[in-house]
């Protein structure tokens, strides 16, 4: 049965390199993995008061993540962390109190970085985060995908062999986690 992966990127800009890599792990993903990138770009930032009236992105949102049977982070590391704009996303789809809708979806993160560390330190704030919500993280193989500016061929446009290898077992490995789910 084909599973519905909602793919979270980290990072709003146009030539993204993580975006880029979201779009190879689309590309790259067995049939029976139906993976789309769910924008978090236009949620207004999480406040406590708007509940009330909900805005009708943090709605479509939450529907999104409830309709998918599992969850991909793929993201920057800002500053040593995870960047604001998806933390304002996991922050959103776990409100209002009670009505989480990330429990029990199996996760997993890559991060990327022209930096040889690879977002060592945002991947892991991901975790803290969304192991909170319950979202059981597959926990190898781990995916810091340092100096990524050097995994492209083609001006920017592919992704290279070498890469392309790693992301193909990280796919393998995530599709066995997701069906143990
Ligand atoms: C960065 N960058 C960065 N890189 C890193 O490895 N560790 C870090 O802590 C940071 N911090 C940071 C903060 C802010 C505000 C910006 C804008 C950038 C560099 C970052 O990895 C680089 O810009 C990537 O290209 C961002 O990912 P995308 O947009 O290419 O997916």
């Amino acid at each position: 049965m084909q599973k519905k992966i909602a793919v979270l990127v980290g990072s709003l800009r146009k030539e993204s390199f993580n975006k880029k890599i979201a779009n190879e792990l689309i590309r790259l993903a067995s049939q029976t993995l139906e993976m789309k990138i769910v924008e978090i770009g236009d949620l207004p930032f999480y406040n406590e008061d708007l509940e009330e009236n909900c805005p009708e992105k943090w709605t479509d949102f939450r529907e999104k993540i409830k309709n998918s049977d599992a969850v991909l982070f793929v993201s920057p590391e800002y500053n040593r962390t995870i960047p604001g704009v998806l933390k304002n996303a996991i922050d959103v789809a776990s409100r209002p109190g009670g009505k989480s809708v990330w429990k029990g979806k199996p996760g997993a993160v890559i991060t990327a970085s022209p930096s040889g560390i690879g977002g060592f330190g945002s991947n892991h704030n991901i975790r803290q985060a969304v192991v909170f919500l319950d979202i059981p993280m597959m926990q190898q193989p781990e995916m810091y995908l340092g100096k990524i500016n050097e995994s492209f061929e083609d001006n920017g446009k592919t992704v290279n062999e070498r890469t392309q290898k790693i992301l193909q077992k990280f796919l393998d490995a995530y599709e066995t986690w997701i069906n143990r789910f």
